[in-house]
C-alpha cells in the first residue's frame, strides 16, 4: 500500500517512515519546504493540501504534522491553530476528495488532568491551553469533515531518537549540574515513538474509524521517569523532586499541564490489539538505541 506521511522529518513522523518502509510499504515523505527524498506539502496551504492529496493519491494519509511548541502556543494560539486545526482541516477535506483514510496523531493534553483513573476514549475532554485547545480543535474539524475514514490516535509523553526529547534533557543536565529538578506532581505514560509508529502502520493496514489512545503500558511521574533515565546511564547525580509550580515560576512556562493524563487503550482492547509495551521496556528499547553522545 501508499502511505503519505506529515511531518516526515519530525521526531514520530521519522520513525513511521522507517517503519511502512520496513513492512515494504510505498511511503511519501512530506515536509515544509524543499528537502532531499521530500514532497513539500506546508498543511496550511489548503489548494497545495488537495492538490498533492490528490496527485500522490496515498490509500492513507498519517499524520504528524503538528505546531509542538507547547509554551509558544500559550503566548501566540494562532500560529497553533493555524497548524493543528487549519491544517489538521485542510488535510481531512483533501482525503475526503481522494478517497484516503486519515490518521490524525492527538495528544494528552486534550484532558484537563482532573481524574485519578485513566482517561478512555469516551471520556470528556477539556483542553488546560492553547496547544490542548488547537489539537482538540483539529480532532473534531477531522471527525466532521471525513466521516468513516479517520483515526484521531492520542499519545503521551513521547521520546524518539529523532528529536529533542526528556531522556536527552536529562542525560545532557545529569552530566553538567550537581542535581536534576524534575517535576513530581504530573503522572502519564512515556511512549516511544518507535513503538508509537509500528501501532499507526498496523491501524493503516487495517482501518476502522474511532478514537484510540495508545501510550505505553504503566504510568509514572517526570521525576520516576528521570530517576530511570539517570539510573539506567549510570549518573550519580540525583535527581529531586518539585512541584509544576516551581518548575513554572523557574523557567517562566506560561503552560498548565494535566496532572494527570494515562489513558485507557479501550479502543485497542475493544480491537482485539496488543497493548504498547511497559514505558520501562520502551526506554530501555531507546537506550540501546541512543548514539554515546546524546
Ligand atoms: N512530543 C510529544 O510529547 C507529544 C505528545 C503527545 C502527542 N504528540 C503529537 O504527536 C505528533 C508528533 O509530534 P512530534 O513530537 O514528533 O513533533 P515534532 O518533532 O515537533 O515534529 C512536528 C513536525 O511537524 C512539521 N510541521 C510543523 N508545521 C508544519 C506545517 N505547517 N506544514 C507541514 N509540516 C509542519 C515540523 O516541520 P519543521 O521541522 O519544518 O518545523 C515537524 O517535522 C504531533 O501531532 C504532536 O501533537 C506529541
Amino acid at each position: 500500500m501508499k502511505i503519505l506521511v506529515t511531518g516526515a522529518g519530525g521526531m514520530l513522523g521519522t520513525d513511521v517512515c522507517a517503519e511502512i518502509a520496513r513492512r515494504g510499504h510505498d511511503v511519501i515523505r512530506t515536509g515544509r519546504g524543499e528537502r532531499d527524498g521530500f514532497v513539500s506539502l506546508d498543511i496550511t496551504d489548503t489548494r497545495k493540501a488537495v492538490e498533492t492529496i490528490r496527485r500522490e493519491a496515498p490509500d492513507t494519509i498519517i499524520h504528524c504534522a503538528a505546531w509542538t511548541d507547547v509554551d509558544g502556543a500559550e503566548r501566540t494560539p494562532d500560529p497553533a491553530y493555524r497548524v493543528n486545526a487549519l491544517g489538521s482541516w485542510n488535510l481531512a477535506h483533501a482525503a475526503g476528495e481522494a478517497g484516503t483514510w486519515l490518521i490524525g496523531v492527538s495528544t494528552d493534553f486534550v484532558f484537563d488532568g482532573k481524574k485519578i483513573t485513566p482517561y478512555t476514549e469516551f471520556d470528556v475532554t477539556n483542553p488546560l491551553g492553547a496547544y490542548g485547545a488547537s489539537k482538540q480543535a483539529g480532532e473534531v474539524l477531522i471527525r466532521e469533515t471525513l466521516p468513516g475514514r479517520h483515526m484521531i490516535v492520542r499519545t503521551s509523553w513521547l521520546f524518539g531518537v529523532h528529536g529533542k526529547n526528556f531522556p536527552y534533557t536529562i542525560r545532557r543536565l545529569a552530566e553538567k549540574l550537581p542535581e536534576v529538578p524534575v517535576v513530581s506532581d504530573q503522572v502519564g505514560s512515556p511512549t516511544h515513538t518507535r513503538d508509537l509508529a509500528r501501532k499507526l502502520v498496523d491501524l493503516a493496514e487495517d482501518p476502522l474509524p474511532g478514537t484510540y489512545h495508545i501510550a505505553s503500558a504503566g504510568e509514572c511521574s517526570w521525576f520516576e521517569f528521570a530517576q530511570a533515565i539517570t539510573a539506567a546511564g549510570g549518573f550519580d547525580t540525583p535527581v529531586v523532586p518539585i512541584t509544576a509550580q516551581m518548575y513554572a515560576d523557574r523557567f517562566n512556562s506560561p503552560t498548565k499541564r494535566p496532572a494527570y493524563s494515562v489513558m485507557d487503550h479501550l479502543a485497542l482492547r475493544m480491537r482485539g490489539m496488543d497493548d504498547l509495551p511497559h514505558w520501562r521496556d520502551a526506554l530501555a528499547d531507546f537506550l540501546a538505541l541512543v548514539p554515546a553522545d546524546r
